[in-house]
């Protein structure tokens, strides 16, 4: 499978979002990672519609929203309209019905719909809503902050996961070249990855690198 890269825009430079976009793209990303935190789901506050809404003027690149959010159906709506191509729900915040609804309207909007389940949460979890979604997003963090450490837990998950899930699996938290190479071997085809892209001097090299073995 074609391995895509996710820079996440939680570790960009918020005074000078529509260039850091600009300088993703121009390094060969292939969609952008917007992390959307409630301080309720997780302990942080991050950004909510107003800001997708003039990503969505800054960039041509595909824009998966990840709500880290209680009750995300209340919201969905808003990120459709604010330009979000992709969304990804939590499965500790759904019911399996309430997914469903969103399901639908995603379908009618022709907006793509992830699940994405924190390190604590069984697989299992999430079987019933594979049917539903179009992409599944693997935590191999908890969920709140960038910057983190990599959690090899999220390896078998994603490696169980591929066995039975034929679409797109991405993974979110503590990404860089080697736990990127990691989790690709496990079964992941897309990295999302804030600190180890934004934090790197030459941005292509770093994105380069999440789609290459690194060497020894
Ligand atoms: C964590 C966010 C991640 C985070 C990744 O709550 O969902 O997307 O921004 O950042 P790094 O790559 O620095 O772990
Ligand atoms: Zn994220």
């Amino acid at each position: 499978m074609r391995i895509k890269v996710a820079p996440s825009i939680l570790s960009a430079d918020f005074s000078n979002l529509a260039d850091e976009l600009k300088k993703i793209e121009r390094a060969g990303a292939d969609l952008v990672h917007v992390d959307v935190m409630d301080g309720h789901f997780v302990p942080n506050i991050t950004i909510g519609p107003v800001v997708v809404k003039y990503l969505r003027k800054a960039t041509r690149l595909a824009l998966d929203t990840h709500l880290m959010i209680e009750n995300p159906a209340k919201y969905i709506d808003a990120f459709v309209k604010a330009g979000s191509d992709m969304i990804t729900v939590h499965i500790e915040t759904v019911t399996l019905k309430n997914l469903a609804a969103i399901a639908r309207k995603l379908k009618n909007k022709k907006v793509k719909l992830g699940i994405s389940l924190n390190p604590a949460t069984p697989l299992e979890r999430i079987k019933k809503a594979l049917p539903l979604v179009d992409f599944v997003l693997v935590m191999s963090v908890n969920p709140g902050f960038g910057g983190q450490e990599f959690m090899p837990s999220a390896l078998n998950k994603i490696r169980s996961l591929r066995d039975i899930f034929k679409k797109d699996i991405a993974v979110d938290g503590g990404i860089n070249d080697f736990t990127g190479a990691e989790a690709r071997k496990a079964g992941a085809n897309v990295l999302a990855a804030g600190s180890y892209i934004f934090g790197a001097k030459d941005t292509k090299k770093a994105i380069n690198s999440l789609r290459m073995t690194p060497r020894a």
